[in-house]
C-alpha cells in the first residue's frame, strides 16, 4: 500500500472525502500493478499498468468536475486558482502515462506516482480542498476570512 486512508486529510465537506478516499484506493491498486510489472516484465502486466492508469486518469477527471461544478455554482471567488492546479496535475498524468506507453520506463512511473503525485495530493487536499470545502460548508471565502 502506498498511501494509507488514514493519513489522509479529511476537509469539511464529505462528498469530496468520499471521492479522495476512491483516488488512494485507485492509487493504491496502481502502485500494486507497476511493483507486478517490475517483478515481471510482459505485455500482460504492462497493460494491467495502463489499464489501472486509466481508470484512475477518469475518476480524476471526474474528481476535479466535481469540485469545479460546485464552485462555480457558488461562484467560489478563486475558482481559476484551484481550477488551474487541476488542469496542471491531469496536463501532468497524461504525459506521464504517454511516455510509459514510449519508453517502458516504469522506474519513471513509479517514482512519480510515489513522489510526486503523493506529495501534491496531500498538499492539495490540505490547501485548496480545505479551503474550498469550507467555502462551501460555511460560504465564508478565504478572500474575506477573518485573522
Ligand atoms: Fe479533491
Ligand atoms: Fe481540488
Amino acid at each position: 500500500m502506498l498511501i494509507n486512508k488514514e493519513n489522509l486529510p479529511l476537509v469539511a465537506e464529505d462528498f469530496m472525502n468520499e471521492v479522495h478516499y476512491e483516488d488512494i484506493d485507485l492509487i493504491n491498486t496502481l502502485h500494486k500493478n507497476i511493483l507486478k510489472f517490475i517483478e515481471e516484465e510482459s505485455i500482460e502486466n504492462k497493460m494491467l499498468v495502463i489499464n489501472t492508469y486509466k481508470q484512475w486518469y477518469s475518476h480524476t477527471v471526474n474528481h476535479f468536475k466535481g469540485e469545479e461544478e460546485k464552485m462555480l455554482e457558488l461562484n467560489f471567488p478563486p475558482y481559476i486558482v484551484h481550477k488551474s492546479e487541476h488542469d496542471n496535475c491531469l496536463q501532468r498524468m497524461v504525459y506521464i502515462l504517454d511516455s510509459f506507453k514510449k519508453d517502458n520506463n516504469i522506474k519513471q512511473l513509479k517514482e512519480y506516482l510515489e513522489n510526486d503525485v503523493t506529495t501534491w495530493l496531500i498538499n492539495h487536499i490540505q490547501t485548496m480542498d480545505t479551503v474550498t470545502a469550507m467555502f462551501f460548508k460555511s460560504g465564508v471565502s478565504p478572500c474575506h476570512a477573518q485573522h
